[in-house]
């Protein structure tokens, strides 16, 4: 361990690593780039045969009966919002604590997102919250899978019958996760998942849509490709020029390129999460130890996928704010983040929705002492040795009861 000594590197100290480790990336192999140059020198760079083929081992790999590729995590929300018909004066609740795309897409399709808290030791969506928030006007649960570890989903699975509202999940965080042996995508109406380079697994961008239900999956299709009935490949095949744009859509289209670096990814899926609960397991067994700061609460019914790993600063053992924990980690060269500013407390959700500070109060108070550590399967021993002895050192120089 680091010499009560030291100084810390925000002060002129020595960092713990010279250069910024991030807090995620992507890993990608020869297999990979080869995958995607043989689709670069197909006929097909976007809607082509690689897209139906992701979607199919896609689907297969969570259990569910379909799955819509789309462009982005933020495509596949809003398209999720589309097929289920959320319109004007539609409410649909969601927690404070994601990333505002998980209320946006509401309000793409004119609904309302409806803030609940959550719970305060795993900062999940919490079940009892969301009955406090069901009005007439409710009409879908936006459960998200905050930082891999799938929501508690008989407890919501059990509100949404009680009140007849559709159950989706925005699991952006948690592919790979699975929640009492059941695979998270197989879990709600439709599951949600962003293919970004941080996430699990990646094409790049992208994202991707499951669900059981035939007819949901049929209305995403069209609404990826501008409410257009039949794509091209289709019109080829009939030999028609014939067209018709049935409601409004958009161009979320993947293309074909992407969905090769998909499938392929997809054959590592499992190796990248088992690594990043490996990593997960170290940070656990050092923290556990560690005065000052303490792991989020795993429930033990579930799979955690890690997307973060997220500690909190107990705050009233140090001589630090978050502000200055955070620079400190940054300046001992650890690419902390911070995992989320509670979506309600965002200018444009106060100044068009009204909202205000107190109105999560969970959310809020965590949002306080939150820090994301890195986590990628690519991270060797050395990169989470290094984060530790950072966090050590740091937490130890704020903490006075440790020094
Ligand atoms: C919880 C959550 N939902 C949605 C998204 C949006 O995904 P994308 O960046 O692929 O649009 C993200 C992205 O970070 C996310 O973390």
């Amino acid at each position: 361990m680091i010499a009560v000594s030291e100084k810390l590197a925000i002060h002129g100290g020595t960092p713990v690593r010279p250069a910024l480790l991030p807090y995620g990336r992507q890993w990608l192999d020869e297999g990979d780039i080869a995958a995607v140059v043989e689709v670069l020198r197909s006929d097909w760079l976007t809607t082509g045969p690689k897209v139906a083929e992701f979607e199919q081992v896609f689907a297969d790999f969570v259990g569910a009966k379909e799955a819509v590729a789309v462009s982005s995590g933020t495509a596949a929300l809003h398209a999720a919002m589309y097929a289920i018909g959320i319109g004007s004066g539609d409410e649909v609740i969601a927690p404070a604590m994601t990333f505002a795309a998980s209320a946006n897409c509401v309000v793409f399709q004119g609904g309302t997102p409806i803030f609940a808290d959550v719970d305060p030791d795993t900062l999940l969506l919490d079940p009892a919250q969301v009955e406090t928030k069901i009005t007439s006007r409710t009409k879908a649960i936006m459960a998200v899978d905050y930082a891999g570890q799938p929501c508690d989903y008989d407890a919501l699975r059990a509100i949404a019958n009680r009140y007849g509202l559709i159950l989706v999940a925005d699991a952006c965080h948690a592919l790979g996760g699975s929640y009492k042996g059941r695979p998270v995508g197989s879990l709600t109406d439709l599951n949600i998942f962003s293919l970004h380079p941080v996430k699990h697994m990646t094409t790049g961008e992208g994202g991707m849509i499951t669900t059981d239900d035939p007819e949901l999956a049929r209305r995403m299709q069209i609404f990826r490709n501008h409410g257009i009935t039949t794509d091209h490949r289709q019109r080829e095949r009939l030999g028609s020029w014939f067209y018709e744009m049935v409601d409004l859509g958009y161009n979320y289209r993947l293309t074909d390129f992407q969905c090769a670096l998909g499938i392929s990814q997809l054959r590592k899926l499992p190796e990248f999460v088992r690594r990043r609960q490996a990593i997960a397991q170290r940070y656990d067994d050092a923290f556990a130890k560690m005065q000052g700061v303490s792991p989020l609460v795993v429930r033990r019914d579930i799979s955690h996928a890690y997307h973060l790993y997220v500690i909190q600063l107990e705050l009233e053992q140090l001589q630090a704010d978050r502000a200055q924990v955070f620079a400190a980690l940054r300046a001992e060269g650890i690419g902390v983040n911070v995992h989320y500013i509670p979506v309600h407390l965002h200018p444009y959700y106060q100044r068009c929705f009204g909202t205000k500070p107190g109105d999560c109060p969970v959310a809020e108070q965590a949002y306080e002492c939150i820090i994301s550590l890195p986590i990628f399967p690519s991270m060797s021993q050395q990169d989470v040795d290094d984060v530790i002895l950072a966090v050590d050192k740091v937490v130890r120089y704020y903490c006075p009861g440790r020094r």
